[in-house]
């Protein structure tokens, strides 16, 4: 049974948490708080661990949202399930760390009547729609792209120093890697998605920047995909952004230089046959410094290297995986266990970055993770399947510049 309003115990609210609160106070939830730093709770009620709570808090929870560091959501979804076996829990992603998968899906199964839904942002994000759809216009001849460029980067540094989490399990792949796995499930065909997943993470020509705090601080991925498609992932934490997007030509609904802070960029692009599209995905920023108003996202498109489409698409992605959680949650049909594999997939990727590295490996420069490689044809790595991770040396800040597109 559940309540309305309904009434959800938020735990952990830092910047994911206050995200999942705007979102769930817009439903006219009723919030109540768990989080050891009591005074983020502002005049919700609170306790600093789900064991704090009073029974009659407990029995009162319709719906958990758990917001906590990485290594905390494990054994806070324990304690939840052990004072209510049957609860409904949002909770964010990576649902564990990387050696607690098995631990993760035995707390499950020993749980039958429990409902999980781990957040996935990009599931139903609008902008990858548009995405699949104009590719499809422009080349109805080439249902599969032969190249996928996938990448997200923030720069981490000022909200490390204010004391935001760090994820020294996961390293860079705790961050934006799941989300850039959930945009691949979007955009792939199914069996290609799935064999990527599955597959040996050795085939992957490998680049990472290592930091001695922070494990892992920049990862380029490069692959060649069942479909045949070209894969590349990068992802990095403490770099700042410099967008190679087209510049706006019409800027009515941008916001001016110096509006938003140039600390990161989240896209994708494809390409097939003579069409390059790009999806720049919130919180935009564009050539000169321009941005866009949150949740809106852009979508452009490069025929024989001219700009054919520039559109903009507005969309709360995060809202809509929150509200659909819920909606799975407190609805009638069964709730299957999250899907493993992308959490195994990083799992073993950042197991194979704390491996020996191959010292004679490629290291990044400015030609191998810059340039123009969609649009300029850099030619994909000849043999992944030969190459290991390499280390740019310990303590070094980042990669060189992220990779550029059309
Ligand atoms: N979906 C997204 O886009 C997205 C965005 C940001 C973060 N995240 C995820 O959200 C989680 C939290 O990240 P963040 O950046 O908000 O961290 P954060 O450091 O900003 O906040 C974490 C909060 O959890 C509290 N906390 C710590 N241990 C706790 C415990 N045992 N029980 C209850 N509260 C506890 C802290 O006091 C803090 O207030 C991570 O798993 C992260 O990967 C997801």
């Amino acid at each position: 049974m559940v309540t309305t309003p309904l009434r959800i115990s938020l735990v952990g609210l830092g910047v994911a948490g206050r995200l999942h609160r705007s979102i769930l106070g817009r439903m006219g939830a009723r919030l109540t708080v768990v989080d050891p730093q009591q005074e983020r709770a502002g005049e919700a009620p609170s306790w600093p661990s789900v064991d704090a709570m009073p029974t009659a808090a407990v029995a009162g929870t319709d719906v958990w949202s758990v917001c906590c560091p990485t290594a905390d959501h494990l054994g806070v979804l324990r304690r939840i399930l052990a004072r209510q076996p049957s609860a409904r829990v949002v909770l964010e992603k990576p649902a564990c760390a990387s050696a607690e998968v098995d631990d993760f899906r035995q707390l499950l199964a020993s749980h039958p009547t429990a409902r999980v839904v781990v957040i996935d942002q990009y599931a139903h994000a609008r902008a990858l729609d548009a995405l699949g759809t104009t590719l499809a216009a422009h080349e109805p001849g080439r249902p599969v792209p032969q190249r996928v460029r996938v990448a997200f980067t923030k720069d981490r540094a000022a909200d490390i120093a204010a004391g935001r989490f760090v994820d020294r399990d996961y390293g860079v792949l705790g961050y934006e890697w799941l989300h850039m796995l959930a945009v691949l499930r979007r955009v792939l065909p199914a069996p290609a998605n799935t064999a990527y997943l599955t597959g040996d993470v050795g085939e992957s020509l490998l680049r990472a920047s290592y930091h001695p705090e922070f494990h892992t601080t920049a990862l380029e991925e490069r692959t060649v995909l069942a479909s045949g498609t070209t894969l590349e992932m990068y992802s990095s934490i403490l770099e700042p952004y410099v967008s190679d997007a087209p510049a706006p030509r019409d800027t009515s609904r941008w916001l001016p230089p110096g509006a938003a802070r140039a600390d990161r960029g989240r896209y994708v692009c494809m390409q097939a046959g003579e069409t390059h599209a790009r999806v720049d995905l919130d919180p935009v920023i564009a050539p000169g410094g321009w941005s866009l108003p949150r949740n809106t996202h852009r979508l452009t498109v490069r025929r024989s290297g001219e700009l054919v489409e520039d559109r903009l698409i507005t969309d709360s992605p995060l809202e809509t995986a929150i509200r659909r959680g819920i909606d799975t949650l407190t609805g009638e049909a069964p709730v299957g266990a999250p899907d493993p594999g992308p959490l195994l997939r990083i799992s073993r990727l950042a197991d194979r970055l704390r491996g020996p590295a191959d010292a004679n490996g490629p290291a990044p420069t400015a030609a191998s993770a810059g340039g123009d490689p969609l649009e300029a044809g850099h030619p994909a790595p000849a043999s992944p399947r030969a190459h290991r991770p390499h280390r740019v040396g310990p303590g070094h800040p980042h990669l060189s510049p992220a990779p550029s597109t059309p």
